[in-house]
């Protein structure tokens, strides 16, 4: 069995030895432009040569959840694609997020000042009925972190494609049911995949049917983000602040208002990061699995694009 590997990160030489590892009767290899047809590529944001010069593979492994960097190109459409699913991401995001929500709830930013300037105050103690938590996509990982905000007892709205039942979390789904998400939620985090149909979701409109004083957590792709929108809506006080992970350009360029402003917390795209050896552990079960000719999980559905 042949396997190539190709990452924009250009981290082959941590990656390959693990393959080889975790896969022995295989030959597995760097792709470069003439590597011989393969049986299996494993690849982060791969150039379309690749997919033109490996037009028969049995599969094709993305080493992230998410996957719109594939869908930007062309793909055949009979290779099948397979994303990461978990694979140790799922309980990040869910540190990460309940880390920003409880920040900004708990308004530890502000006893941090008070306290770095030597001042003991009390803030009024705020209500967690208060604030509502939506998210925006009940996945792998949206489902992990409804399921951890539950657990610190905030009212809990989940939004998704396709109707679901998460126990304590109100479940909406479909286009039609999102202004009743909106409206119902006051701290917005999105965990969708970018499609399409998921494009500037957090625009001017969306944003202002969130409750009053509502707070944005982004860890998903910046062009779910109308970014203007958001300085507008920060501006006008109707948003009292957002994290931001991800963004339309990355890394976010040194010009750009979010670095500098008072109520935007940045990241370096660092919410749920690929950890190497449980992904390489999933690849390569999921390889075994297909030569025995088995279903595997996290397969994209490429007509909907994740
Ligand atoms: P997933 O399992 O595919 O879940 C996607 C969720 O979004 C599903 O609940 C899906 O609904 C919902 N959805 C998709 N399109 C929708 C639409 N048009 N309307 C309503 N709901 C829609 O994906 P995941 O593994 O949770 O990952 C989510 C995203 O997180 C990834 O695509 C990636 O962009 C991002 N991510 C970011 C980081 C980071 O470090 N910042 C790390 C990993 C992933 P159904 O359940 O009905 O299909
Ligand atoms: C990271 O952003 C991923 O999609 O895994």
């Amino acid at each position: 069995m042949r396997i190539v590997y190709f990452s924009a990160d250009q981290d082959a030489d941590q990656w390959l030895p693990g393959l080889r590892a975790a896969l022995p009767g295989a030959e597995v290899s760097l792709w470069t432009q003439g590597t011989a047809p393969a049986d299996y590529a494993v690849v982060w944001k791969p150039l379309q040569q690749l997919l033109d010069e490996q037009p028969h593979l049995k599969a094709l492994f993305n080493t992230g959840a998410g996957v719109d960097a594939l869908m930007a190109l062309n793909l055949s459409a009979g290779v099948p694609v397979i994303r990461l699913d978990d694979a140790g991401m799922a309980v990040q995001m869910a540190e990460y997020v309940c880390h920003a929500l409880i920040r900004h709830f708990r308004e530890f930013d502000a006893y941090e000042a008070d306290t770095r300037a030597g001042q003991w105050t009390y803030r009024k103690p705020r209500s967690r009925a208060d604030f509502p938590v939506g998210i925006l996509g009940l996945g792998v990982l949206g489902e992990r972190v409804a399921r951890a905000v539950a657990q610190f007892d905030f009212p809990v709205n989940g939004w998704s494609r396709s109707p679901k039942d998460v126990p304590g979390v109100q479940c909406y789904s479909g286009l039609e049911r999102l202004p009743d998400f909106l409206a119902a939620t006051r701290v917005l985090v999105c965990l969708l995949p970018l499609t399409r149909d998921t494009q500037d979701i957090m625009n001017q409109e969306n944003l202002s049917r969130l409750q009053s004083g509502a707070y944005v957590i982004n860890v998903a792709r910046g062009a779910h983000l109308v970014d203007e929108d958001l300085l507008a809506l920060l501006d006008s006080g109707h948003l009292a602040g957002a994290t931001l992970d991800v963004f339309r350009t990355e890394p976010l360029p040194a010009e750009h208002p979010f670095w500098k402003h008072p109520k935007v917390t940045v990241t370096p795209h660092t919410s749920a990061r690929t950890l190497r050896s449980e992904s390489i552990a999933q690849i390569a079960g999921k390889i075994v699995a297909l030569e025995r000719g088995e279903m595997v999980a996290g397969r994209v559905e490429l007509g909907r694009g994740y």
